[in-house]
């Protein structure tokens, strides 16, 4: 059995991996699809339709369901497909997977604790920008008092376990300025484009989809500035558009694994070049320059933040957890 979901594995090795290896315990929906996918050549053989980069499960489910398909057993799922096949592959091709969790601001907050503000926000990566808000919302940290943004309680509250010593502040951050650079930014202003948000979160995950419309509504009202364009080619001319007299803090998650190495590199080369800080919160298979801290106990989907280049905890993907690494 194949445990490759890379591109240059067949459609049924894929279609098979997804689910053993990432649908797995998350999705019983997307287990159950990619799993009938696995085995169904005739399905398979409209998916080869795709150019191979867009053949991956999650693309082709979340092109289905931005369609329409229902949430159902494999063959419902498959005769949907076969039905509405041209309009799912003009969503495939005109979309790409970019899921964007305001969850991950949990792990950002106390990584900004330490910094002096007012603080300038720059994503790399940046996709609807809803990570770049961790000021207008809500946190509960266990064993910390609830933190709200300065002007009371926030629609969006986000529920984060805490392991060891964390510096979880007592006030959030001032942010005066949010900048981001994405190859295709999303607008929360443009409804299609939520919708696609919406339908990128996998079918069982009802509570981060509510979440994720309370933090498009909070963004909508004050849109943050993404500009379209490569993150190593933008990085200088957008961090020149802040503030300066606010610490810049530039800042990426679940973003390096879409660079070669060369390019993660070049990316670590030129955000050391810049004033302020830098947040890293990436899969341990793309931390560039980054040692990390395998002393501490972690499981093997845990990011790895690291401010400055430094390691300082380990994290759940959608930040539901933190655990804290000592450094000395
Ligand atoms: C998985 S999403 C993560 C979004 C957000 N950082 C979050 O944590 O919710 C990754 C984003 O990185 C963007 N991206 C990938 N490669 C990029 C590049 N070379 N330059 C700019 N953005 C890139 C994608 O378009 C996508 O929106």
């Amino acid at each position: 059995m194949s445990t490759s979901t890379d591109a240059t594995a067949s459609t049924a090795e894929r279609y098979r991996a997804f689910a053993d290896v990432e649908a797995r315990g998350l999705s019983a929906c997307y287990e159950d699809w990619a799993h009938g996918v696995a085995g169904d050549p005739a399905t398979i053989a409209l998916i080869d339709e795709l150019p191979s980069p867009k053949r991956q499960p999650n693309l082709v489910f979340t092109a289905a369901r931005f369609q329409g398909v229902p949430i159902g057993p494999y063959h419902l799922f498959r005769d949907w497909l076969h039905q509405h096949w041209v309009e799912v592959r003009a969503t495939a091709m005109s979309h790409a997977t970019q899921t964007n969790e305001a969850g991950r601001c949990a792990l950002h907050v106390p990584a900004l604790a330490g910094i002096e503000g007012p603080i300038a926000l720059l994503e790399v990566g940046a996709a609807a920008g809803l990570c770049l808000y961790p000021d207008r919302y809500g946190y509960r940290y266990t064993g910390h008092p609830r933190l709200d943004p300065a002007d009371g309680p926030s629609q969006v509250v986000l529920d984060c376990a805490v392991d060891g010593p964390v510096p979880v502040p007592e006030r959030l951050p001032e942010v005066v300025w949010r900048g981001g650079i994405d190859l295709n930014p999303l607008d929360v202003r443009r409804p299609d484009d939520v919708t696609w948000l919406e339908a990128l979160i996998w079918p069982e995950h009802e509570d981060r989809r509510a979440r994720l419309r309370a933090a498009a509504a909070i963004a909508a009202v004050d849109p943050p500035h993404i500009v379209a364009g490569d993150l190593n080619a933008r990085l200088h001319d957008v961090a020149a558009e802040a503030p300066d007299d606010a610490t810049l803090l530039v800042f990426h998650t679940a973003v390096l694994m879409y660079l070669d190495e060369p390019g993660r590199a070049r990316f670590a080369e030129q955000v050391r070049q810049l004033p302020g800080h830098w947040l890293s919160v990436e899969a341990r298979a793309v931390t560039p320059g980054i040692a990390l801290r395998d002393d501490v106990p972690n499981d093997s989907s845990d990011l790895v933040l690291a401010l400055d280049g430094v390691q300082f905890a380990w994290a759940q993907p959608h930040g539901r957890a933190i655990r804290w690494v000592p450094n000395p």
